[in-house]
């Protein structure tokens, strides 16, 4: 399973870039703003700044609705690197979107997706990934990690190429589960990444071997 981070914020972008174990980097308009990024030179500044850091796959959202504006914006977003992954939302005109992108080489992720018929869609319009949100299907009493499961049956047996990248990650726990159930990707946010770190035995035992190394020092 790829580990992406979810975050536009350049130092928790750096932290998990050096583990050496990152495979890329998955924003939204929301992140973006947390950042205060303001204006599309800005904006574009950014992205580029984080495709100079991270050597993998940048998803950059569109926030355009209609068709033409998306492929307006996706058309600018791809010249800033060849790791950009123009990232649309899941309505009617966001599918017509990444067929287009589709068939014109430029690769894509569906987000905003909560069910599988949205992502029978998107895996049949060609995306190159689906997002779909764990943590919010979470936070409104369903099963996010049921529909993971459900994805990768339907896309194992339809022998889909469309990636899942599970996304709307809340803790170490769902990035166990999300690799358990066969997701391709993760997007996390940094915290639930350094959390896969932790064990209570991992320090009681360090404490030990380095007190026991004073003994021969
Ligand atoms: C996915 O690409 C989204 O950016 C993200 O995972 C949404 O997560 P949230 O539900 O924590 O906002």
């Amino acid at each position: 399973m790829k580990f992406f981070i979810d975050t536009a914020n350049l130092a928790q972008i750096k932290e998990a870039n050096e583990l050496g174990i990152l495979d890329g980097v998955t924003t939204n308009p929301s992140l973006m703003a947390k950042e205060g990024i303001k204006g599309e030179a800005a904006v574009m500044q950014h992205y580029k700044t984080i495709c100079d850091m991270v050597d993998g796959d940048i998803s950059a959202e569109v926030i355009s609705t209609d068709f033409d504006g998306m492929i307006a914006e996706g058309k600018k977003l791809v010249q800033i690197h060849k790791n950009i992954v123009v990232k649309v939302p899941m309505i009617k005109d966001g599918i017509k979107a990444i067929k287009w992108f589709t068939d014109n080489g430029i690769r894509t992720n569906c987000t905003l997706v909560f069910s599988a018929g949205q992502a029978i869609l998107a895996a049949k319009a060609g995306a190159s990934y689906v997002s779909p949100f764990i943590g919010r299907i979470d936070d409104s009493g369903w099963d996010g990690m049921e529909l993971i499961h459900q994805l990768r049956q339907i896309y194992s047996i339809q022998g889909y190429k469309t990636e899942i990248l599970a996304a709307s990650i809340r803790n170490p726990n769902h990035i166990i589960k999300c690799a358990e159930a066969g997701a391709d990707v993760c997007t996390c946010p940094l915290d639930s990444i350094l959390g896969l770190l932790k064990h209570p035995l991992t320090d009681i035992g360090l404490a030990k071997f380095l007190e026991d190394a004073k003994k021969f020092a």
